[in-house]
This record gives C-alpha cells, structure tokens and sequence, in this order.
C-alpha cells in the first residue's frame, strides 16, 4: 500500500486555513509519480495549533468528532482522494476535552484515539485520554495511533504491536530532539512501520516561544528510515509499506519478537 507523511505548519486559530492547507500538500502528495496514497498520517492538532493559552480557549476550537470546520474539510478530502486520513485535532466531548487523533475513512468511520500521555502544559488544558489504544484495519493494514509524547512511552508502542498493529500513525507536536531518533526503537523493537509525522515553524502566543522540531520521519519494521521530512518546510510524500514485513516477527530461526517476551520477569 502506498501511504503518505504530512509535515504542516499551522498558523494557530485558523481552523479553515489550515486544514485548507493540509489538503493542498495531501493533492500534490496524491499527484507525485508514484501513485495515489490509500492513507495520509497528519500532525497532532494539525489544524488548530498547539500552544493554547487557557483550557476555555482550546475548548472553543475544539470539535466533536461528528466534526466542525476543521474535521468536515478534511472528511470531504478523504472522499474526494478516496484514502484514510490520521490527523491529530483537540476533541469535545460533553464537559470533556481531548487531544486526539482520529482515523477517517472515506466511507465515513470515525475511530478517535485520546492521547494517553500529556506533555508539560497540556496537563493544565485536556483531560488524560481515556480510550486506551486499539488497532483498525483499512485495505489489509491495520493501523494504531499514537499521539505525540506517547513515544516516550515504550508500552504505548509495544501494546499497539501486541494488538496487531502494522503501522503506528504517531502524530506530533515535538518540541525536544530525540523522538526521530528514538522512534527507530520503537520500529525495530516492535517490527512494525512507524509513521511520524510532526510539524514545524514555531508558535509564540505571548507566554513562550515554541519551535517545533520538524523532521517527520517513516521507518520500516526492519530500521530503515524510509522518509526523513526537512527541519522547517511543510511537505507531504508518498512511500510504500507492506503489510507482511510488519507480521513476521521471526527475526531469525530462533528469536519470535513476540514469543520470546518474558511479562512474568517485567515490571
Ligand atoms: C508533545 O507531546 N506534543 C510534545
């Protein structure tokens, strides 16, 4: 199948723009030589920016997953180049806010993983997500999601691989170096493909100066960096994964990555 990484650089509050501008990179993605993507990974809040000053103002940019301005123009965008799409958008629901990542089909399904682990000051705007993690199949790939931060969390990771996951759509929001870096462990550890996609620029909304790291990265479940995105520049490309590479978790005649593990030993 071949799958796309999305690197963008929101401009914060502007919901319309962005997600406008998200599905302009995805077109020229889709018009490269190498064939149309079946699945676009997208940032985390990829289209209300990150740095929110007060839990009240992510609350009025936030969306249900039934959608609002940012979500109904990426759906109509996942009809129009009939592929999924992951991306990461700040989630209403009831009382509650999330920072979630939603995969969208263009069938129409909605599956929304709420980010387990919250970074720093997100601690004082969403609530801890509370939807565990799980793995969807679409056209024979089955996809787990993970939200930023979550990478610092080897169990995140491992639990999505454990759960059959080929691809990890880890959307993000970095600000500190290691993630492209460690996130090769986290491929090789688990034989699966890990998609990052972060975003770049920086944001400063009066109370500090946010840089984002860029750097989106694809790696395959044997530790190649398929894809490596540049530090500043939005950009969107193509790479091919398959399914079967992520499911043989034989690494040689004697070592099954999966049966060999000792939970009785782990803390
Ligand atoms: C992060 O979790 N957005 C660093």
């Amino acid at each position: 199948m071949l799958v796309s990484l999305v690197q963008n650089n929101p401009a914060f509050g502007r919901k319309m723009d962005n997600a406008r501008n998200l599905v302009r990179l995805m077109e020229q993605a889709a018009a490269t030589e190498t064939g149309r993507p079946e699945l676009y990974v997208l940032p985390e809040l990829c289209f209300s920016g990150y740095q929110f000053l007060s839990r009240d103002e992510a609350y009025a940019l936030a969306e249900p997953r039934q959608g609002g301005e940012g979500i109904s123009v990426l759906a109509e965008a996942a009809k129009k180049l009939d592929a999924a799409i992951v991306f990461g958008f700040p989630e209403r629901s009831g009382g509650k806010l999330y920072n979630s990542s939603m995969l969208l089909t263009p069938e129409g399904s909605r599956a929304v993983y709420r980010k387990t682990h919250l970074f720093a000051k997100e601690k004082t705007i969403f609530d801890p997500g509370d939807s565990g993690f799980f793995v969807k199949e679409f056209r024979g790939l089955k996809i787990g999601l993970a939200v930023c931060f979550d990478w610092f969390f080897p169990e995140a990771f491992g639990t999505l691989a454990r759960l059959g996951a080929d691809l990890i759509a880890h959307s993000a929001n970095l600000v500190m170096p290691y993630c492209q870096q460690a996130v090769y462990a986290r491929a090789v550890e688990n034989r699966v493909y890990v998609l990052t996609a972060n975003r770049c620029g920086s944001e400063d909304r009066g109370a500090e100066l946010l840089t984002y790291t860029g750097k989106s990265v694809a790696v395959s479940p044997k530790g190649e960096y398929l894809v490596s995105l540049p530090e500043s520049e939005e950009a969107a490309v193509c790479l091919a994964v398959d399914p079967a590479l992520a499911r043989d978790k034989a690494l040689n005649p004697y070592n099954d990555i999966i049966a060999d593990r000792r939970p009785e030993l782990y803390r």
